[in-house]
């Protein structure tokens, strides 16, 4: 069960399918045009969408607004210090952020960036400076089936190789978990053995920490070695393999705002504290008040507590043994910040072409009043100025991100009884055609109809 009670209540709007069908036809079919109004259980992301605790609210009352210097940020240093080990700490606004100075300070044009899997902000970044983002996910991640425990593992040889070869490497980014990769685990087994090359050959390695503490939850699960430790201590361990990290507060730090960009190299961090200054804010603030500071301090100390982090797999996992059992599988083994449905499984009959994973994320929205964000070729095939397909993603998938401490087991069920529902006659759902293909950013930004 969950390991706190509920103290505040947001009511959550009630929708009939008429209304939906409605608002989403005049959406363009696109989740990202709904509003909070539209929607019933918001799955899309679990980013900055989590419940503050009631200490997380206290310690936002003692934010200090100093300028420069504020109490909170000498309160936020102390705990990102202990946890990750780096020298120099600096607060950002989110993790983009991070991302942006780090690369810009860290990479030459033309230079690689090696990961396991760059999520898309994060390739953006890399590509922003003139760097080349390649993503080598360990052979295990393409069986959407298997129950390998860390399919979130970098591929080794091939990283060997990339280190060996003719590429200049500017950075390796392994990002835990590895959100694009299906929320899977990465092991300490391959954060070592990276972190090992990396030194080898001279290459900083960085961690992409967003869910720090749900890897470290999953490797005292599924990593014998560490099965009698702490996720603290796990995730303590995780930061000192590395030079550095960029981290979005808003997963495991359990805000609505803010991130960090943590390094050891004193130049680098020299570089990127003047870029910090420039665009974010004063080195003891980065774009955040001293209330978000304070909430961060709670919320990286609360999100490594084993009882919360065990309720929030169990609830994950409870969600995708509910829909496995209505007929819908979703990529195993299930992680902890969302279930990946396999929706070319279940919709065999809707191609690529007209956007199997989209198709799936509509009808629940459509059934259930529940956005959720698809992770196909709607997001990743490479599509035509005219809208049609032209190389399809490697899966259909839809992703549903549970916020932090937000829904209740009772929320979950609704889900899943929904996705049964769709599950009973799979047929009946429909394909969908793009009508606008902005070139960039497309899944934000595009219109499409049903076919
Ligand atoms: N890295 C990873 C692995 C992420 O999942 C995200 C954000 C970021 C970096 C960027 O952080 O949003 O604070 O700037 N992921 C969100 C999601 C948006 O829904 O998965 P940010």
């Amino acid at each position: 069960m969950e390991p706190y009670r509920i103290k505040v209540v947001e009511p959550i709007p009630i929708t009939t399918r008429e209304y939906r069908e409605r608002v989403y036809a005049a959406a363009g079919y696109n989740q990202f045009n709904l509003t909070a109004d539209d929607v019933t259980i918001d799955l899309l992301s679990d980013s900055g969408t989590g419940a503050l605790s009631a200490e997380q609210q206290a310690a936002g009352m003692r934010g200090d607004e100093t300028y420069a210097g504020a109490r909170s940020w000498f309160r936020f240093r102390e705990v990102a210090e202990d946890l990750t080990g780096y020298r120099h700490i600096y607060p950002v606004h989110q993790g983009r952020a991070a991302e942006r100075i780090l690369f810009t300070a860290l990479l030459e044009p033309g230079q690689v960036s090696l990961s396991n899997t760059h999520f898309d902000t994060t390739r953006a970044n890399v590509e922003l400076v003139g760097a080349v983002a390649r993503d080598i996910p360990c052979p295990a991640a393409k069986d959407l089936d298997s129950d390998e425990p860390f399919k979130g593992d970098i591929d080794l040889v091939a990283l060997e190789e990339a280190l060996s070869g003719p590429d200049d490497v500017g950075q390796v980014l392994m990002t835990i978990t590895n959100n694009g990769g299906g929320g899977q685990p990465v092991s300490m087994a391959n954060i070592k053995a990276a972190s090992k090359l990396c030194r080898k050959h001279g290459v900083p390695f960085i961690l992409d920490a967003a869910r720090f503490a749900e890897n470290a939850w999953l490797v005292t699960q599924r990593e014998k070695k560490y099965q009698d430790r702490s996720p603290r201590d796990v995730a303590k361990k995780a930061f000192r393999l590395a030079d550095g990290c960029v981290l979005s507060l808003k997963k495991d730090g359990i805000v609505h705002i803010g991130g960090m960009l943590a390094l050891n190299d004193p130049d680098l961090a020299k570089q990127c504290e003047l870029l910090l200054i420039a665009t974010e804010g004063f080195r003891t603030y980065g774009g955040l008040s001293g209330r978000d500071l304070d909430m961060c301090a709670q919320g990286l100390v609360e999100v490594t507590d084993p009882l919360y982090l065990r309720e929030r797999a169990e609830a994950t996992a409870y969600l995708a043994d509910c829909a496995r059992e209505a007929g819908v599988d979703s990529v195993r083994p299930t992680g902890v910040h969302a279930v990946y449905l396999n929706a070319a499984r279940l919709l065999p009959h809707v191609p690529p072409s007209r956007f199997t994973g989209h198709a799936l994320a509509s009808e629940l929205y459509l059934a259930g009043g529940i956005r959720c964000a698809e992770v196909g070729s709607l997001y990743l095939g490479e599509i035509d100025s005219s809208g049609e397909l032209v190389t399809p993603a490697p899966f259909e998938l839809v992703r549903l991100a549970i916020p932090r401490r937000v829904y209740t087991r009772s929320h979950l069920e609704y889900v899943a009884e929904t996705l049964a529902g769709i599950a009973k006659n799979p047929e009946k759902v429909p394909g969908y055609r793009l009508t606008e293909a902005p070139a960039m950013l497309r899944p934000f930004r595009c219109r499409l109809e049903q076919v």
